[in-house]
């Protein structure tokens, strides 16, 4: 099968498609025909640094996707070949840009007919951020949240999924994404390079960072007493000098039932990913180059098929 593999850390422009074994599923594993793999900061995360250490390359790039079941190990009982699933791997075991993934079961849930493959596959991975993200946060009907970069993969859904949950929503963007931030219903968008965030961030009760950085930083020093600020660039703000601000770090986790929960959101219309662009798995460096220019609206796929 053919499938987008780092061959050493390095460059993007290094990453290559070629051949590979069809893996083989054991008896709690299940074997997914891939139609479409989304593609996600940590892919280029991987390639460049290995990201979190303890992997080995060459690896096949790619943590979420949607696609058919093609067999499954005698121990899986939730879904059958044939199903129409999404998935997001456990996060040492990547490898969705491919024409065939293994999974377990708590990696996937079944897609409802109503969903199209590319809503289902830029959902699981950004998805679930989103979610965990606040919900860690301890977001509650009412409550006001700033969501940095709500034009990307994660910020778009955040904030869909925080005005499902009642939430005034605070959303970061430049200046040609603002309409894409009202669009999903942000209440207050806010162009980042006009607007600093020691002038916004002390409006809200809980943030989420996807930037880290001088931003993280500058958001902290701006918040109120017993706010929280969850950020999930992997560590937390330093020097901002507050110990009356909660501040939390996460790593997503694959949870099947939060996946088919955030299903069921697009399912009844209140959830819906913004496709940027749809690439071919043989053009996937010209796409993960886009992704790190870092200026992505929604989500870029690569079509398998
Ligand atoms: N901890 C975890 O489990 C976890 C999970 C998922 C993602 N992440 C991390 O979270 C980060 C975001 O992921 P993502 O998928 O959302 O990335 P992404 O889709 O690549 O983000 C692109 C967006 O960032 C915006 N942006 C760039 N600079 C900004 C700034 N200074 N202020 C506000 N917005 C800015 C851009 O808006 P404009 O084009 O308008 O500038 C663009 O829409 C990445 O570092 C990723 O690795 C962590």
């Amino acid at each position: 099968m053919r499938a987008a593999r780092v061959l050493a850390i390095g460059s993007l422009a290094d990453i290559v498609v070629e051949h590979v074994p069809v893996p083989v599923p054991n008896e709690d594993q299940l074997l997914v025909k891939v139609g479409f793999a989304a593609l996600n900061p940590i892919d280029y995360k991987v390639a460049l640094h290995g990201h979190r250490g303890g992997r080995e390359f060459p690896l096949t790039l790619g943590f979420d996707a949607v696609g058919t079941v093609a067999a499954v190990g005698s121990a899986v009982s939730s879904v059958s070949v044939g199903d129409r699933v999404c998935l997001m791997t456990d996060i040492m075991a990547p490898g969705t840009a491919a024409e065939y993934v293994l999974a377990r079961e708590r990696n996937v849930a079944v897609v409802p007919a109503e969903i199209g493959d590319t809503q289902a596959a830029g959902l699981p991975l950004a998805g679930l951020t989103a979610s965990q993200a606040l919900d860690l946060a301890g977001l509650e009907a009412g409550q006001s949240v700033l969501i940095h970069a709500g034009a990307g993969g994660v910020g778009h859904l955040a904030i869909q999924i925080a005005k499902r949950r009642g939430a005034i929503v605070y959303a970061t963007s430049s200046s040609r994404h603002l309409d894409l931030l009202a669009e999903l219903g942000a209440d207050h968008p806010i162009d980042y390079h006009a607007t600093p965030p020691g002038r916004f961030a002390g409006r809200v009760d809980l943030v989420l960072d996807t930037q880290g950085g001088a931003v993280a930083e500058a958001t902290v020093a701006a918040m109120r007493p017993n706010s929280v600020h969850v950020s999930i660039v992997g560590f937390a703000p330093a020097g901002a000098g507050r110990d009356d601000v909660r501040v939390k770090t996460m790593l997503v986790e694959p949870r099947a039932s939060e996946l088919a929960a955030l299903l069921g959101m697009m399912a009844d219309g209140s959830l819906r990913v913004v496709v940027d662009q749809v690439t071919e798995l043989g053009a996937f460096v010209t796409a993960i180059l886009a992704l790190h220019d870092g200026h992505t609206s929604g989500k870029r796929l690569i079509a398998i098929r």
